[in-house]
């Protein structure tokens, strides 16, 4: 059911690297993305693919994880992503790109979860670091960058208490918190 996938679909942060993810496997999630929804059909969107440990270590560097947590700087070596999605905007084809990346992002990522696999959004990229590392032509805007492989981390929802507080934690067994507010908060009457 639609509801199990996306309580799956939490972002992971710690991956099995040495479990790759083929080529193909990314081609499929990137069609999911190809057949959703696009701002006037437009369907600016442009995707670099990586499943390759020398590929993938050139992207790891420019990538910020889990910002509320402050202690832990990322996925260690042997727990990083074993593949990545970057969704480009072709300037060529509209100069905004509206909500098209995140509707892509959650495709390919609701995909990667009916496979057995997770993923990460990762917005805050250095991205003039990841353009020169990757020699990514500046016609081509750096959206949003989509970390996948065999999750290695428990996710657990929960509901925002009284204090309001949405940050997601970590408890001492490495279990990821993710707080999420109620329905009834969130629904205007
Ligand atoms: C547009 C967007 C950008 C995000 N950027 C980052 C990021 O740079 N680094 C990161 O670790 N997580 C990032 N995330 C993941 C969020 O932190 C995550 O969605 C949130 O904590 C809720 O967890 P959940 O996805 O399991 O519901 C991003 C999510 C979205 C939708």
């Amino acid at each position: 059911m639609l509801r199990d996938l996306i309580v799956k679909n939490r972002s992971c942060r710690r991956f099995y690297q040495e479990v790759g993810v083929e080529g193909q496997v990314l081609r499929e999630l990137v069609d999911l993305a190809r057949l959703s929804a696009s701002a006037g059909n437009i369907q600016p969107l442009k995707f670099i693919l990586s499943c390759e440990s020398q590929k993938n270590a050139l992207i790891f560097p420019h990538l910020a994880w889990a910002g509320y947590l402050e202690d832990w700087p990322g996925p260690c070596e042997g727990e990083r992503p074993p593949a990545y999605i970057i969704i480009l905007g072709d300037t060529e084809k509209s100069k905004s790109f509206g909500c098209d990346h995140g509707i892509a992002a959650q495709s390919i990522l609701l995909g990667a979860v009916e496979r057995g696999l997770a993923g990460c959004i990762i917005g805050l990229v250095q991205r003039e670091g990841l353009r020169k590392a990757l020699d990514i032509p500046s016609r081509y805007e750096i959206l949003l960058v989509l970390a996948i492989g065999k999750p290695k981390e428990t996710v657990v929802l929960e509901t925002v208490g009284h204090g309001g507080d949405i940050k997601y934690w970590r408890s001492s067994d490495g279990i990821h918190h993710v707080p999420k507010r109620p329905l009834d908060d969130i629904i205007l009457d």
